[in-house]
């Protein structure tokens, strides 16, 4: 059995449904049922069910977006850093493998070198190596917690995207916006994402931090062309003249944008599949849906 903590979430309800629909027995806790934040409850149910792996898609992103993570420091700080370390502590005592939905938000840009960041790599849109949101510095030090924790993957994602019509899609979002912001990313597509999650416990991967996000990046103005380009609109998009203009009009807290290295994943046999591949795939599907 599967135990899935944050499982009403976004993520977490894609987790339970992936799962199901590979024929795995899930379990899926919400803190509406129980209080799962609190080490000795979970201690117990972990030893009543016993499940063969454990996963953590519970944390704070902020509603709508990481702006309100600033007015909202203590449960940003709790969903995001300490309360990964209580899983930690549980699962050490109870011995049950787990992995922990991270972010690549915790770096911003490139290396100096032009490559992308590795999981070898200090982050650098931190509390320790700042300016960084609140949000990105809650991450961070969640992963700062959960170093070499025994028998924990660390899967770090970036914006996620698929064709579903949810404000939590980033083609979605792309589509919703009156204006968007030029820059460069590494994106996941959300199948892609859990499938390589799950493969990483299958395959016997090394636990230890893996950058899961679909292999190359985008820029904003690329995936607008692809919409047009695959029929999704005839839109005309706006965009803010630079960051400062975005910073001044539209967010409250500085935003992570960054290129990820997928080669740890891609020599672990679990990487996701090239990202124009993956969007074009998700465009094509939303268009489907538009016409049908
Ligand atoms: N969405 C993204 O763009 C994105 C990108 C990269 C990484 N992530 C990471 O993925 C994880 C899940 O994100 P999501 O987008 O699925 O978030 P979400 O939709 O807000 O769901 C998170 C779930 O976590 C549970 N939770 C437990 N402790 C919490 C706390 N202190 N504050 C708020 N919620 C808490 C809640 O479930 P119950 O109350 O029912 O237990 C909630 O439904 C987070 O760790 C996030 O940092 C998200």
């Amino acid at each position: 059995m599967f135990f899935i903590l944050g499982a009403t979430g976004y993520l977490g309800s894609y987790f339970v449904k992936y799962l199901r629909q590979e024929g795995e027995d899930v379990f899926g806790l919400s803190r509406t049922e129980i209080d799962y934040t609190d080490v000795g409850s979970l201690i117990s149910i972990l030893r009543r069910k016993k499940p063969k792996f454990l996963i953590n898609a519970a944390g704070y992103t902020g509603k709508p977006n990481v702006d309100a993570c600033e007015s909202d420091k203590a449960e940003c700080l709790f969903g995001n850093a300490v309360f990964p370390g209580r899983i930690r502590t549980a699962c050490e005592e109870v011995g049950i493998p787990w992995g922990h939905v991270s972010s690549g938000c915790i770096y911003s840009d490139r290396k100096s070198n032009g490559e992308g960041w590795s999981e070898n790599d200090e982050p650098n849109f931190s509390f320790r190596n700042g300016p960084c949101s609140f949000y990105s510095g809650t991450k961070a030090l969640g992963e700062e917690i959960l170093k070499d924790a025994k028998d924990c993957y660390i899967w770090r994602l970036r914006i996620p995207f698929n064709e579903e019509k949810s404000p939590r899609n980033y083609l979605q979002k792309l589509l919703n916006y009156s204006s968007l912001l030029e820059a460069e990313n590494s994106i996941s597509h959300i199948d892609d994402y859990i499938n390589s999650c799950l493969s990483s416990f299958t395959q016997e991967c090394e636990p230890g931090i893996y950058n899961l996000t679909n292999s190359g990046s985008i820029r904003t103005r690329q995936v607008v062309e692809w919409m047009k380009e695959e029929g999704v609109t005839d839109k005309e998009f706006n965009f803010f003249e630079n960051e400062e203009d975005f910073m001044a009009k539209a967010a409250i807290t500085p935003r992570s944008n960054c290129v990820m290295d997928t080669s740890k994943a891609e020599r672990n046999g679990i990487a996701l599949r090239p990202v124009e591949e993956a969007v074009r795939d998700s465009l094509r599907k939303m268009r489907e849906q538009v016409l049908a």
